[in-house]
């Protein structure tokens, strides 16, 4: 009979509970911030931006949360999704057969990636809440349309800021957004107070997540109507995320395999964390294992950045929380991985990074295209630039492992797929696709900027 190439959960395996992995970890997570006070932080600080059901998950500390079943309903327009054997991949890489690699395949979504995960609860909390409206920002547009997508089927309003840079590489993500029924600007934007105040500075700027999450905080925090939602780096939207890892730790069983190294790239840090902390659970309860978490050269936050306390965004509208960090003021080169251009990483996984319970490396956007392309000849599969920094990663760990003589099981996630990305794997098959490393002092700049903070 001829191997498993897909192993394949049926609907009635789709977790109905969200993983907390603060429930296992050996300390607290550190306090969140006032900005203005530097004291810790109350739902009465955050309701102006947040809806409540998702204030209390971002503190929760029980071990498990049950999804609504309205949530569970729109999940099963696309999950489970798919864990692969890379088998031509592995093939295509020449290695020994007790070297092998698996991913867990998020593209299928309606969206493209991993983001409606998170997207969908945030939507339906919102409206259970009588919201009309939300707020957002996008990097390179999957967040965005992950809520766009959200929002036109629980009948909300949208207004996503598009980091600049994305809104011009990627014309047809904003024409995606549009079709699900929201407005989509470029920013920085004329349309808010943080937005004009970087364009006064910097014209020509080409904006960032930490420029765009300021934009789209003030648009919350300056109507009634309207709330925020974050795709990314909140303990909330991490433990939305533990759907991918939970039904991966299930079809890994089905391969009769368990992963020596977990892979996720990382921009805010959902996708790894989604994958990572079910298995983590196992990890932290005595199972050896590593996790490896895969981030742009050009934006090296855990591997180049302090762990420190900082604001999430550029205008220091944000509660302060500690993280590893490359500065709120920092932005990053105009590379093609837009989601992975954030200055910051998810408190949650700079402390298991802080604790040497995940390790980070940081990958060359050429070197993470060429992977793509091995990957995508092999496999089929043309993935998403930020998923080809993990892609990366595993076949280092797959060559590694083949050149000490050892047996290695690795498990990466493909948070998406990369339709919208063409221009980038233009750029890269004619040769023009550059690599950018910013100077040490560059980054001692923006890290002078952090906010004092005794602890
Ligand atoms: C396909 C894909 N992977 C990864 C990311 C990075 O985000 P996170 O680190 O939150 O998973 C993004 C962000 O937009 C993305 O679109």
């Amino acid at each position: 009979m001829a191997e498993t190439t897909r192993f394949l959960l049926p609907e009635s395996a789709i977790p109905t509970r969200w993983y907390n992995i603060v429930a296992d970890l050996p300390m607290p997570p550190p306090a969140v911030l006032h900005p203005g006070t530097k004291q810790p932080v109350g739902p009465a600080d955050l309701a102006p931006l947040f809806p409540m059901e998702i204030i209390k998950q971002e503190v929760a500390t029980e071990r498990f949360i049950d999804i609504p079943d309205e949530v569970l309903d729109v999940y099963r327009l696309w999950r489970p999704t798919p864990l692969h054997r890379a088998r031509r991949f592995e093939e295509a890489l020449g290695l020994p057969a007790d070297v092998r690699i698996f991913y867990k395949y998020e593209g299928v979504s309606p969206a493209g990636s991993h983001k409606p995960n998170t997207a969908v609860p945030q939507a339906y909390y919102a409206k259970q809440e009588g919201v009309k409206r939300l707020a957002t920002e996008t990097g390179a547009g999957q967040w965005g349309s992950a809520l766009a997508l959200a929002s036109s089927l629980f009948g909300l309003e949208l207004k996503v800021y598009m980091v600049k840079i994305s809104f011009a590489q990627k014309p047809y993500r904003r024409a995606m957004m549009e079709t699900w029924g929201a407005q989509c600007v470029a920013s920085p934007s004329n349309e808010t107070a943080a937005g004009r105040a970087i364009l006064e500075r910097d014209p020509d700027s080409n904006g960032s997540l930490g420029i765009a999450i300021s934009e789209a905080v003030e648009d919350a925090a300056t109507r009634d109507d309207t709330k925020y939602a974050l795709g990314s780096v909140l303990n909330h939207v991490l433990m939305h995320q533990t759907v991918i890892g939970q039904e991966a730790v299930e079809q890994m069983q089905m391969a009769d395999a368990f992963p020596d190294v977990v892979v996720g790239c990382v921009g805010g840090g959902s996708n790894f964390a989604g994958l990572a902390f079910p298995f983590i659970q196992e990890k932290l309860a005595g199972k050896t294992m590593r996790v490896v978490a895969a981030e742009p050269a050009a934006c090296p936050t855990l591997t180049r950045g302090v762990y420190a306390y900082d604001f999430g965004d550029t205008a220091q509208l944000t509660p302060l929380v500690k993280m590893h960090t490359l500065g709120h003021g920092f932005v990053p080169a105009g590379i093609h991985a837009g989601g992975l251009r954030y200055h910051g990483a998810a408190p949650l996984v700079s402390l298991l990074k802080a604790e040497e319970v995940i390790e980070a490396a940081a990958v060359k956007q050429t070197a993470a295209f060429e992977s793509a392309v091995l990957f995508a000849r092999s496999e089929g599969i043309l993935p998403a630039p930020e998923a080809s920094h993990a892609i990366r990663v595993a076949m280092d760990e797959a060559r590694a492992a083949q050149a000490a003589g050892e047996p290695r099981t690795i498990l990466f996630g493909l948070s998406g797929h990369g339709h919208f990305d063409l221009a980038a794997y233009d750029a890269y098959l004619s040769g023009s696709l550059q690599d950018y490393e910013h100077p040490q002092t560059e980054i001692e700049a923006a890290l002078a900027g952090l906010p004092s903070v005794a602890e």
